[in-house]
Formats: C-alpha cells, structure tokens, sequence
C-alpha cells in the first residue's frame, strides 16, 4: 500500500482499509465514472454546471505548447500572454525600471484579496520563504498579505512601510468582494494622502477577471492581470493571482519551476492508473473515511514549518468545494461530504490537539514529511540533528496511532493499576504518509495540484459540484443589510429596524 512518483512517495497502509477494501473504492470509482469525469475536466467541459463554467486550473500550469480547449477554443495561448506579462512586469518592478512616483524602488508588495485570491499565494509564499533558491531571489524584498477588513490588518500591513516604496496588487477575481474593495480604498487613500492622486498609477495593479471594474476603480487596464472565469477562485494560486505578486518578491524562475511542479501532478492525475494514482487513492480514501466509516473531520500535519498555511489553504480548498448539502442535479444528499480539515506543523501540533487524536475522536491524519531540511542544521556535530529530531516524530506518530498500548503492556511496564485506563491507546487510528524528497518551488507546486485532484476525486464520486459555493451568499447579503442599517443609523440617526429581536438589540448597542 505504497506508491511513488516523482520524489514523492504515499504510504496508505495505515488506513483502516485492506486490499480488498481498495479494491471496492475503485469498483465505486467506476460506478461514479470518476476516470470520464476528469477527463471531462481536463478538456474544458463546463462540469460547474450550476455556474455555466468549465473547470481549467490545469491549463494555468499547462506548458506553453499544451492544447486545451474551453468552447472549441485552445485557452494556453491567453494563459502564456499573461505569464508573459507577469514576466516583464515584475522584472521591470525587480530591477528598478519601474519606480514609484517619487522616482524610488518599489520593494514592498502588499497583496490585497481574500479566500481564494489570498490563501493559495500566502501558503506559497510562506513555503519559498524558507527555500535557499527561492529567498537568494527575494533579498531586499517584501511580500506582504491585506485580507481581512478589520483596521487592525490594514494598520499591520503598512505599519513601518512608506507608500514610496510600495506596490499594491488588488487581487480579487469579481473585483466586488466587500472586503478587498474597501482595503484596496483604504490604500488608494494611504497613497494618494502621501504622494497625490496620480501617484496611484504607479503604485497599485491589479489581478482580476473583471477588467471593466478595474478600470472603474481607477488602475489603468495595462496594469491589470486578467484571468478567466474557468478558473475557481479556491483553484487560483497558479493563476495572476499567486504568480504576479510570488514573481515579484521571487523572480519570475522561481514560480515557473512551481507551475512545472504542478503540471507534473497534472498529467500524472490525468494519466496514472487508479492503482499509482496519487490523487485519485487520496480522494477514495477520504471518501471511504468519510462516507464509509463516519469520520468527519480530516488533520493536515506537515512536518516542515515552511508548510505552516497548508493547511489553511487547503482548508478552503476542501471545504468550500466539498461542503454540500446537494447532489450536482440539485437533489438532497442521503449521505454527509466534505470533512472539517484542520491542522499544524508537526511537532507543533502534538503539544495541542494530538491528545485528542490519540485519545479521543478518531480523525484521520495525512502526515506530510520531508527528506532533505530547506534549512542546513545548525547542530552539525548532533547525532540526531534538528530535522532528524522532527522527522523521528514524522515516523513514530502514525505508528502510535496506528498499534496504541495495551493495558498488558502497561501492565508489564508496571503502571500502577489505576492509571492504566488513562494510560492506554486503542490504537487502528487511521492515518497516510506523504514524504517529499525535498521541499522546494517544484515539490511545492506538486504538493498544491495533489490536494486540489484528492478534493476533485471526493466530489465526482460524492457526485457533487466541488467548483461552485453558494454557502457563501447568505452571510454576504445579510451583511449588506446589516451595512446599509449602519449607514443610515449613523448618517441620518435611524433606528434600527427589520432585524430579529436579537440582533436589533445587539447592533443598537454597538451603535451606541
Ligand atoms: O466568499 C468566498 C469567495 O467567493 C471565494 O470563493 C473567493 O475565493 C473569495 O470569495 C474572494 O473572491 P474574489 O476573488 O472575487 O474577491
């Protein structure tokens, strides 16, 4: 129960599932014509039929001379014009040719965007941060995320910066998320106080699919990057939206190797047999975890600090795709999908919430491991070095997990009597390990595409719409209610009506 690709090796052995079980998850891929419904991805079918929409992240890392087609039309060429684009744009703001209104370099980049336009491209910058290759690119430089509207954001993002040296990227595939629209004001206005309103051309750019909004906001359409609504904002990091501001603070190499590394995943998810399909046994996995045997939720454990927003990331990659309540023909689900993905950096995590995994809930983990540090040790002469001593962590977890302690052993070890109950472990907790040869822009882009198809796996075969998210649309229209009652409480002292008694009472005190 192990495969290999690529410097990649996943060992599934521990999961409560035996050959036999295996066997039947691919029977029930067949029965769910999962191998016809990634090809009718890969070909730019619109299987995001609630939004009309193809589904086409692939072609994001396609190479150059790939032939993909959306509507009969090969969609590589608008891909590679924008990496071009990006290309000669963030080589110029690198090497100095485009400078800020008052003729300075700009070295400071904040992105501003949320969820999808803001998760991937964190997870990747914090994961190049660490990479000897990538950071010698990124020397006297800055990368910086804007995502959520409260003040205190914003007040961290510009705290100690100067808008002179500054690039603002406004990241936002609609272009009218509340959230980004008013920080991307509240720069523009950072900006123009400090250097006039004609300094804005020169210090904000944005990503988008909606060029016409761009351009209504005040940022001249050349310094827009497109990208297309085939692309899901959850699936965006390979689009503008991850490689324009990762090129700046990297070098437009850098983020090229992660785009092959994804690729490489690409084709081997659309081409590997069921049996060495990475992707494809995680998602079969999952769904027998989570539909089989009543798992709910799902750890995501790297053990490499570099991978500290992984599992952020991917926690809006599984459960804004996954989380359904309907099958993709609108009719109500007999059964549960998605599951509540959490987690941390080993061993960070096992001084927090291990307990419970040990002894409490069963959750299933996915170790992620690494054979060779970013890092040099520091402790040169140590036996058991700094990553020695966080990968012996890597092995002995999921066999803890796995055999747990008898309270014959503990017996033989002497425990005192009352202490055993507490002391014992069931053990078969399900777990997988996924150990990377290394960890750099390329392994990075493969870790990426194989959680995207895993989660792609689990809802062709849940037979949901894993690319749409209407569960977002009710708190969003709720909150525009709630704004429109703030606007007009403070503007012309209304009292606040048409709300449950509950939440009058609490927006009249906050009003107050
Ligand atoms: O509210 C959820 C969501 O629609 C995500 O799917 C998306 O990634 C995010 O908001 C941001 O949207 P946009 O890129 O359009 O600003």
């Amino acid at each position: 129960m192990m495969v290999e690709f690529d410097g990649i090796v996943l060992d599934y052995s521990r999961q409560q599932a035996t050959v036999d079980t295996v066997d039947k998850l691919y029977n029930l891929a067949e029965a769910a014509h999962l191998q016809e419904k990634i090809h009718r991805m890969f070909n730019g079918e619109r299987i995001n039929s609630t939004e009309n929409r193809s589904v086409l992240h692939v072609a994001l890392r396609a190479p150059r001379n790939a032939v993909i087609n959306s509507d009969g039309k090969n969609v590589v060429p608008d891909v590679w014009n924008v990496l071009d684009k990006i290309k000669e744009f963030s080589e110029r703001v690198r090497n100095g040719s485009w400078v800020g209104a008052t003729g300075k370099p700009l070295t400071n980049v904040i992105a501003i965007g949320i969820g999808g336009s803001f998760l991937g491209p964190l997870f990747v910058h914090t994961a190049l941060q660490t990479d000897p290759e990538a950071s010698r690119f990124a020397k006297g430089r800055q990368l910086q995320f804007l995502a959520n509207v409260d003040p205190i954001d914003v007040a961290k993002n510009i705290a100690g910066l100067s808008p002179e040296t500054t690039l603002v990227v406004v990241v936002s595939k609609t272009f009218t998320t509340a959230e980004t629209m008013l920080n991307a004001r509240t720069l523009r206005a950072w900006i123009s106080k400090e250097l006039g309103p004609s300094a804005v051309a020169k210090h904000m750019v944005a990503v988008s699919t909606n060029l016409t909004l761009v351009e209504k906001f005040g940022i001249d359409p050349n310094n827009a990057f497109a990208f297309w609504d085939w692309v899901g904002g959850r699936y965006s990091v390979c689009s503008a939206v991850g490689v324009l501001p990762l090129s700046l603070q990297y070098g437009f190499s850098i983020v090229e190797k992660f785009l092959k590394g994804a690729s490489s995943i690409d084709q081997h998810f659309s081409s590997a047999s069921f049996e060495k399909n990475i992707p494809v046994l995680l998602g079969l996995l999952s769904v027998w975890n989570v539909s089989f045997l009543g798992y709910p939720a799902r750890a995501i454990l790297p053990y490499s600090q570099a991978l500290e927003k992984f599992a952020p990331h991917i926690q809006q990659v599984s459960m804004e795709s996954n989380g359904k309540g309907v099958s993709i023909d609108g009719v109500p689900l007999p059964f549960e999908t998605g599951e509540i993905d959490f987690g941390e950096p080993g061993t960070n995590g096992q001084h927090s919430f291990y307990q419970l995994i040990h002894q409490g809930r069963v959750i299933p983990c996915d170790f992620i491991g690494v054979v060779k540090s970013q890092q040099p040790v520091y402790l040169e002469g140590e036996v058991v070095n700094n990553h020695d001593e966080l990968m012996s962590n890597f092995f002995a977890q999921p066999d803890a997990l796995a055999y747990g302690k008898t309270a014959e052993q503990l017996q033989k070890e002497n425990v005192q009597q009352h202490l055993i109950p507490h002391k014992t472990f069931s053990g078969n907790r399900p777990s997988l390990c996924i150990l990377l040869s290394s960890l750099d822009a390329y392994r990075i882009g493969q870790l990426l595409a194989i959680y995207e198809h895993r989660v792609a796996v689990q809802g062709f075969i849940w037979g949901i719409n894993s690319f749409d998210q209407w569960g977002v649309e009710l708190g969003k229209s709720l909150a525009t209610q709630v704004r429109k009652q703030l606007n007009a409480s403070r503007t012309k002292g209304e009292p606040v009506e048409g709300f449950n008694f509950s939440t009058t009472t609490m927006l009249t005190r906050y009003l107050e």
